[in-house]
C-alpha cells in the first residue's frame, strides 16, 4: 500500500491539480487553526472556530458528494471505509450544533470542544493514512486530477455550516447543497457585516440573520434531505474501533482500550 499522503511529495500525489494535494493542503490549514485554537476563549476562540467551520464544512460536504461515491465504486470494502468517515463527519456536525448552544464559560463547553478537535484529528488521520492511499492504488494520476477539479468545484459552492439533520450521502446531500449553501453564505455575509454596522442597521441585520437561520432549519428538515443515508451514520457515539488506526497512547505510555 502507498504511504500516508502526509509523507508523499506533490508529484507522487498526482501533481498540483490532484485531489490528494488539495486535501493535504486543507488538512495542513486545519492543523494550524487547531493549534491557534488551543488555550483561547471568548471572542478570539469564537473567531478561530468560525474559520475552522468555514474550512471544514465545505471540504467535508465535497468529500461526501464527490469522493466517497467514487471510493465505494472502486474499492470492494469502500462502503465500510466511507461509512467510518461519514460517522466522523456526522459527529462533527452534531458537536458544532451543541457548541453553538453553549455560551462561553458554560459547564461542558470545554469537553465538547476537546471532543470536536479529537474527531477532526481522527478524520484527517483516517483519510491521509488509510482511505487516500487505497484510492491511489485504484485510480490513475489523470483521474486524481479530474477528481481534484470536481472536488474543488463542489467545495466552492457547498454549505458552510453544520447540518446534522441532512444525509451524509447522495442523493440527500446533493439535493441539500444548493439551498443550504445559499442560506449559509447569506448568514455568513450578515455575520461579517454585523461588527462594523451602524447602530440603526444592527437590529435589521439580526432580523435578516434569524430569518435565514429559521429558513435553513426548515429546509434541512425536508424528508428528501435524508434520502440515501446509511442508518448507522447517526450512531457514531458507539463507533467501533477502526482496524487501521492505532489506539491512542495514555500519558503513562499504555494504549487506551
Ligand atoms: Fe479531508
Ligand atoms: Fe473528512
Amino acid at each position: 500500500m502507498h504511504p500516508s499522503i502526509a509523507d508523499q511529495a506533490t508529484d507522487q500525489l498526482g501533481g498540483p491539480l490532484s485531489v490528494l494535494v488539495r486535501q493535504k493542503r486543507d488538512h495542513v490549514k486545519l492543523a494550524a487553526l487547531m493549534e491557534r485554537l488551543r488555550g483561547t476563549d471568548g471572542e478570539v476562540q469564537a473567531r478561530i472556530l468560525l474559520e475552522i467551520y468555514r474550512l471544514v464544512f465545505p471540504h467535508a460536504f465535497a468529500e461526501e458528494s464527490v469522493l466517497w461515491p467514487v471510493m465505494r465504486r472502486v474499492l470492494p470494502d469502500g462502503d465500510a471505509l466511507t461509512l467510518q468517515v461519514e460517522q466522523e463527519h456526522q459527529e462533527v456536525n452534531g458537536l458544532v450544533k451543541t457548541l453553538d448552544g453553549l455560551p462561553a464559560g458554560s459547564p461542558g463547553r470545554a469537553g465538547v470542544l476537546a471532543r470536536l478537535t479529537e474527531v477532526l484529528d481522527e478524520d484527517v488521520r483516517d483519510e491521509e493514512d488509510a482511505l487516500f492511499p487505497r484510492l491511489q492504488e485504484r485510480i490513475s494520476r489523470r483521474e486524481l486530477q479530474v477528481l481534484g477539479v470536481l472536488w474543488e468545484l463542489v467545495r466552492r459552492i457547498a454549505p458552510t455550516r453544520a447540518h446534522p439533520v441532512v444525509a451524509r450521502r447522495p442523493p440527500g446531500n446533493v439535493v441539500a447543497a444548493l439551498p443550504l449553501s445559499a442560506l449559509d453564505r447569506g448568514r455568513d455575509l450578515v455575520d461579517r457585516a454585523l461588527p462594523g454596522a451602524p447602530g440603526r442597521m444592527a437590529p435589521v441585520l439580526h432580523r435578516i440573520g434569524s430569518v435565514l437561520e429559521r429558513t435553513s432549519n426548515a429546509v434541512e428538515r425536508l424528508p428528501v434531505m435524508r434520502s440515501g443515508e446509511d442508518p448507522s451514520t447517526r450512531t457514531s457515539a458507539g463507533r467501533h474501533p477502526v482496524p487501521w488506526r492505532k489506539p491512542p497512547v495514555k500519558p503513562d505510555g499504555k494504549e487506551r482500550p
